[in-house]
């Protein structure tokens, strides 16, 4: 009988190789390669016949009605809802809230009449059933099958046709015909594929948990990204109560929006207000910016805060918490020499407020209009306060940074109106703090 052919595939680079070695031959990484299974080896049909392709305009395409999941964060993130028959991995580092955000969304369908089912590898089904009494809504009606074996949870899908499903999670899902372990890079991205076609074929929507490895990727490199309609990435500290939710693929959305919750007792409570949270963090004081930062991918919003004081001490004081301690020299001396702020003798701190360390070029100007503001004691910003991103040089200029949009996006989504960042308009230091401080300063030009 011929067996199921399998073949080694490099989880960093995708290079396919006939038997096992410890070093990828493409690209040289050490123990990356892991067995997967390949289709018999097809026969070349003789007689294949041509097919005539037809203009997209004559292509009927079915109109999907998007199945509501009643969290409006999550249906927000996914473009609306999800999509009939469509797979959209939701991944997140453990215990930040995967499991609870499937449960509240299969809740709200079961009780808005839709067929569910949640598939559990991770769970009993006592443990699913715990956690769904602290959810609010119908999470305790929700159908759960608490099992790891891949041919029995697609004999189930099969039979019971559910119209959304959760399997919680891909990488404990094991496919018997393969040898690796489960979450192994063959083992996901044979389940993956085999719950895709199913999913496909019956028209079922599915959410598929996935843990994030150590270095951030989902499942192993970029193994699942390719095969699955959409990707959320469900992000957070978990000693803090926020957590946002962003699309990092959809293909039918966007993938600028983000979702933020708050964990609370019962269940992730979505924060919709968070622009107004943000505004009330922030301590609308001198010496206070919002920062629109990048995190990698991921834009971010943090507070900037400086205080200027007399110093007793010779040389004065200059503390930087969250930011690089030379940038924050850098950063005073151009202000001093270009800007008309010195901070001569003054002892001067620069903190980002929670803890956050930013580590990138679009933080100079932040930390020098907070040292500014701080300076002439001037608060920026009218209604709501100002936010800002950009590099100083050297002479003096605002330099453009990565991902302008996404950070003025981010800015605008949480209510701040007021961006300061290198344009035209602003393309000196000068001219931005002279934005950001009003009419005070005395170099007011034309
Ligand atoms: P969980 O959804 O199990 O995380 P994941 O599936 O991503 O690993 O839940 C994560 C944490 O949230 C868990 O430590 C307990 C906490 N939690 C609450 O604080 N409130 C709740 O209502 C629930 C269900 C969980
Ligand atoms: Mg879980």
């Amino acid at each position: 009988m011929p067996r199921a052919s399998t073949v080694f595939v490099c989880s960093s680079c995708g290079a396919e190789s006939a038997k096992w070695r410890g070093q990828c031959p493409d690209c040289g990484n050490w123990n990356t390669l892991a067995e997967e299974a390949r289709g018999p080896a097809k026969a070349p049909k003789a007689a294949t016949r041509a097919v005539k392709p037809v203009p997209l305009r004559q292509v009927e395409a079915v109109r999907y009605t998007r199945l509501a999941t009643g969290i409006g964060e999550l249906d927000r993130v996914l473009g609306g809802g999800l999509v009939p028959g469509s797979l959209v991995l939701i991944g997140g580092s453990p215990g930040i809230g995967k499991s609870t955000l499937t449960s509240m969304a299969l809740g709200n369908l079961q009780a808005d009449g839709r067929r569910t089912l949640y598939v559990s590898g991770e769970e009993s089904a006592a443990q699913i059933r715990l956690r769904a009494e602290r959810l609010p809504g119908a999470a305790l009606d929700v159908p759960v099958l608490a099992e790891t074996d891949l041919d029995t949870v697609l004999a189930t899908l099969d039979a019971e046709r559910p119209e959304v499903c959760v399997i919680d999670s891909v990488q404990t899902l094991h496919a018997g015909d393969l040898t690796g372990a489960a979450g192994s890079v063959g083992q996901v991205r044979e389940v993956a594929d085999r719950i895709t076609r199913l999913a496909k074929q019956r028209g079922i929507a599915v959410l598929l948990v996935g843990h994030v490895t150590k270095e951030g990727a989902l499942a192993g490199p970029r193994v699942l990204e390719h095969l699955v309609d959409a990707v959320l990435q469900f992000e957070g500290e978990r000693e803090r109560t926020y957590r946002t939710l962003r699309a990092l693929k959809n293909r039918f959305g966007s993938t600028n929006d983000v979702g933020v919750f708050e964990m609370q007792t019962s269940g992730l409570v979505e924060v919709a207000d968070a622009s107004a949270r943000f505004v009330a963090e922030a301590t609308r004081a001198p010496g206070s910016v919002v920062l629109a930062a990048m995190e990698g991918s991921r834009p971010l919003l943090v507070e900037v805060q400086a205080l200027v004081s007399p110093s007793e001490i010779v040389p004065p004081r200059r503390v930087a918490n969250g930011i690089d301690r030379n940038r924050l020299a850098l950063v005073l001396a151009v202000l001093g020499r270009h800007a008309g702020i010195g901070a001569g003798a003054a002892d001067v701190f620069v903190n980002v407020a929670g803890g956050v360390k930013i580590e990138e070029p679009g933080a100079d100007l932040a930390v020098a209009l907070a040292v500014a503001s701080a300076t002439r004691g001037v608060t920026m910003g009218e209604q709501t306060p100002i936010a800002c991103f950009g590099e100083i040089g050297l002479t003096g200029e605002l330099r453009s940074v990565g991902h302008p949009e996404r950070r003025l996006a981010e800015a605008q989504k949480f209510g701040l109106a007021d961006v300061i960042a290198p344009s035209q308009r602003t393309s000196t230091l000068r001219q931005a703090v002279r934005q950001a401080l009003g009419s005070t300063p005395k170099t007011q030009a034309a």
